[in-house]
């Protein structure tokens, strides 16, 4: 079965609750098409408003962060019971400004997509190298390992159900896209990578999405790759643009 394209914005720390749904009133016409996933990853404070805002819509709610116990002191943090119950569907882990800014590692990064499996989350894994390793040429061992890291101890038939986003570090934010060649063989790697720990079905199963500097100019280009099956979108996702990239196909 072909794999569904997933389109996720990631919003990262941008959008007052007011903003929100002002974006999510701009885009709602242009958002919409039966061949792709549309994620909107948001602020946890913008939660409440965008799944209000976008009910009844084909767009499907995601959150940016969270923590792996349920309830409890841990002061500034958010439980995916009260995500699940505010009706968020996606969550994105590992992204690599949690890794780099907040010092997320690997072994919290595999409790939290244990955690999300557990809870009914849908997890958006991240992983990407920088700069200084795609230079030095060591770029797929990294991600190999994030991977193997990462999805210790999750099953088979929770891959299927997980999406996997590449994001190159030296590419988000910054304008450089990684090209379409680029993106493509990582997407592979990664792909080869899940049938070497698991089985072929679960490789041809499992999603992988480009993200870094994607944007409505260069998006069919990179979703036209046989192992590209969407984008996490940081940038882009907060103007009209997006919903360009959303009918990348139209
Ligand atoms: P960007 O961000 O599209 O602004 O490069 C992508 C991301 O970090 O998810």
């Amino acid at each position: 079965m072909a794999r569904k394209k997933i389109i996720a914005g990631n919003w990262k720390m941008n959008m007052t609750p007011t903003q929100a749904v002002e974006l999510c009133a701009t885009l709602k016409d242009l958002v919409k098409n039966d061949d792709v996933d549309v994620v909107y990853c948001v602020p946890a404070i913008d939660i409440v408003p965008v799944v209000a805002a976008v009910k009844g819509s084909n767009v499907k709610v995601g959150a940016e962060n969270f923590y792996i116990e349920d309830k409890g002191a841990f002061t500034g943090e958010i439980s995916a019971p009260m995500l699940i119950d505010a009706g968020v569907e996606y969550i994105i882990i590992g992204h690599s400004e949690r890794r780099d800014i907040f010092g997320e590692n690997d072994i919290l990064i595999n409790a939290k997509v244990k955690k999300a499996f557990a809870a009914g989350l849908k997890p958006i894994l991240c992983c990407g190298e920088s700069l200084a390793l795609r230079k030095a040429g060591t770029y797929k061992e990294w991600i190999s390992r994030q991977i193997k890291w990462d999805l210790s101890g999750i099953t088979a038939d929770q891959v299927k159900n997980l999406v996997i986003a590449y994001e190159p570090i030296w590419a988000i934010g910054t304008g450089e896209t990684a090209t379409a060649e680029q993106a493509q063989e990582v997407c592979k790697l990664i792909r080869d990578y899940i049938a070497e720990l698991y089985d072929a079905d679960t490789a041809a199963a499992v999603r992988i999405q480009y993200g870094g500097s994607m944007n409505a100019g260069n998006a069919a280009e990179l979703l036209a790759m046989p192992d590209i099956d969407g984008g996490l979108i940081g940038g882009a996702s907060l103007k009209a643009d997006f919903g360009k990239i959303v009918n990348y196909n139209k």
